[in-house]
C-alpha cells in the first residue's frame, strides 16, 4: 500500500476502506508516514468528506491506538457526558453526583483548558488535595464507592488524536466535520463507558458557531457511537453566553457546590444539568426520559447528590472543609465592573468573556502557562437583566494579576446593553437519540 494512493483516492472523492484508513493512522502515529503526506490526506477529507462507514472505521482505529479503558466490572452503568467545551461549562461537577446516586458509574477521563475555555481537571485541582493522577485500581475503587472518579486522561489515551489534532491545528483541517467526529468519539469509545450523551454546544461561545453545524455534528457523532456499540444521545444547548454565573476555576467549583446544596442563582446551569442527568439515566436504564427526569430532581432536592459530590471528592484527597467557606473561591484583588447605561443586556459574548477570564489568569494561552486558580468573573448581571448606569454587572477577581482595566475593557466589549429586552431563547434546542 502507498500513502500517495490513499490520498489520491479521496482526493477522487472515493471511500477509503478500513485497511486504507488502518494504514494511514498507524504509519502516521509510528512516524513513518510524513507531516505532509498526512496532510494532504487530512486536507482531502476536508474537502472530499467521509461517509459514516468511513468515519466510524477511522474512529474505531484511532481509538485503539492505545490504551483503552476497561469499565466492564460495572456493567451497564457505565456512563461518560462530553461537552464540546464552552465557557463556564461546570455541568461535569454537578452531574457526575446526580446520576451517580442513581446508580450509574462515571469513571471518566477528563481534560484541561486552552484557550478561552475551561477544563473540568483544572477546576478540580482547585480544591487542595484533589488528586488527578491515580492508579488504575485506585480509579476503579473510587468508582466503586462513590460512583464516581475523574482522572487525567494519560499520554497513551488516543495518542493518534493527539498527533493528528496538532497537525489539523497548523494545516487550517481542525473544522472538517468527520475529522472532528473521529477526535471525539475515538476519545469516547477509548473512555470505555457503556452510554455517552454530549452536550453538543452551538453559538458564539462554542466551537460550532451555528445551530446548522453543531445538529450535522450531533447527528454524525449519534451514528458514529451507534455504529460503535454504544448507547449514544447528543443534546445541542445554547452556547451563546457563558453557563450560570461564574466563570473561572474556584469560582466554578463553588457554584456546582452551591447548586447542589440547593442555592443556584441560575436556572440556565440547573436546567441543562437536569436535561443531561435526565438524559444519561434513561438511556442507562432504559427508562422514560420524565421518569428519569423527575428521579434527577428528587436526588437534588433531598440532597443525596451534595453527598455523593462530597463522598467523591474526599475519595480523590480533595479537601471538603475549604468548600462552605467564602474563602475558598474570593481572590486578593477585585475590580467592581459598572453598567455604562441603563437598559437590557441583550447578548453576552461567551468567547469575549471566556477571554476575560484568561487575561484575569483563569486560562492557559499555551499548554506551559500556570492556571491562577482563584482568577475569574462573577456576573451580577446576565443576559435579560434590566441593569441601571453605575450599577455593578460583574466583578473581577485574581491573585496574580493587579491591574484589571483591559480585562474589564474586554468584559465590557462582550456586552451589548439595548432599550428593549432581547427575544428568549432557547436553552436546549434538540436532543438526537
Ligand atoms: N474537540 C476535540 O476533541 N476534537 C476536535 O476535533 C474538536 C473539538
Amino acid at each position: 500500500m502507498r500513502m500517495y494512493d490513499i490520498i489520491q483516492k479521496k482526493r477522487q472523492l472515493c471511500e477509503l476502506t478500513f485497511e486504507e484508513l488502518q494504514f494511514f493512522v498507524n504509519g502516521y502515529v509510528s512516524g513513518e508516514i510524513p507531516d505532509y503526506q498526512a496532510s494532504a490526506l487530512l486536507m482531502a477529507i476536508c474537502f472530499a468528506g467521509m461517509t459514516d462507514n468511513e468515519t466510524a472505521n477511522l474512529t474505531k482505529i484511532m481509538a485503539s491506538s492505545g490504551d483503552i479503558l476497561d469499565l466492564s466490572a460495572f456493567g451497564s452503568d457505565s456512563v461518560d457526558k462530553h461537552s464540546t467545551g464552552g465557557v463556564g461549562d461546570k455541568t461535569t461537577l454537578i452531574i457526575a453526583p446526580i446520576v451517580a446516586s442513581l446508580g450509574c458509574k462515571v469513571a471518566k477521563l477528563s481534560g484541561r483548558g486552552l484557550g478561552h475555555t475551561g477544563g473540568t481537571l483544572d477546576k478540580l485541582e482547585s480544591i487542595k488535595g484533589y488528586n488527578t493522577s491515580l492508579s488504575s485500581a485506585q480509579f476503579m475503587s473510587v468508582a466503586e464507592k462513590c460512583g464516581i472518579c475523574v482522572c487525567g486522561a494519560g499520554e497513551n489515551l488516543v495518542p493518534a488524536d493527539k498527533k493528528l489534532y496538532a497537525l489539523r491545528d497548523v494545516t487550517a483541517t481542525v473544522s472538517s466535520i468527520p475529522l472532528i467526529v473521529s477526535s471525539i468519539m475515538s476519545k469516547k469509545l477509548a473512555g470505555g463507558a457503556n452510554t455517552i450523551v454530549l452536550d453538543v454546544k452551538t453559538g458564539s461561545g462554542a466551537f460550532m458557531k451555528t445551530y446548522e453545524d453543531s445538529l450535522e455534528l450531533a447527528r454524525r457523532m449519534v451514528s458514529i457511537g451507534k455504529l460503535s456499540g454504544k448507547k449514544v444521545s447528543a443534546v445541542i444547548t445554547n452556547m451563546d453566553r457563558p453557563l450560570g454565573r461564574n466563570i473561572g476555576n474556584a469560582l466554578e467549583v463553588a457554584e456546582a457546590y452551591n447548586l447542589l446544596c440547593g442555592k443556584t442563582e441560575s436556572n440556565d446551569l440547573l436546567e441543562i444539568c437536569i436535561t443531561l442527568s435526565a438524559e444519561m439515566v434513561s438511556r442507562s436504564k432504559d427508562e422514560p426520559f420524565e421518569i428519569s427526569r423527575e428521579k434527577v430532581v428528587e436526588v437534588l432536592q433531598t440532597g443525596k447528590a451534595k453527598e455523593t459530590f462530597l463522598k467523591w471528592i474526599g475519595l480523590q484527597g480533595g479537601d471538603i472543609s475549604v468548600l462552605d467557606s467564602a474563602a475558598f473561591s474570593s481572590a486578593k484583588y477585585k475590580t467592581e465592573v459598572l453598567s455604562p447605561a441603563d437598559g437590557y443586556i441583550s447578548s453576552a459574548d461567551a468567547e469575549g468573556m471566556g477571554i476575560t477570564a484568561m487575561m484575569l489568569g483563569a486560562g492557559r494561552q499555551t499548554k506551559a502557562d500556570v492556571i491562577d486558580m482563584r482568577a475569574g468573573i462573577i456576573q451580577k448581571a446576565c443576559v435579560g437583566d434590566k441593569v441601571k448606569k453605575g450599577e455593578v454587572i460583574a466583578i473581577l477577581q485574581s491573585d496574580t494579576v493587579e491591574d484589571h482595566t483591559n480585562a474589564a475593557e474586554r468584559w465590557l466589549k462582550s456586552l451589548a446593553i439595548t432599550d428593549t429586552p432581547p427575544a428568549n431563547q432557547p436553552l436546549v434546542y434538540d436532543i438526537i437519540r
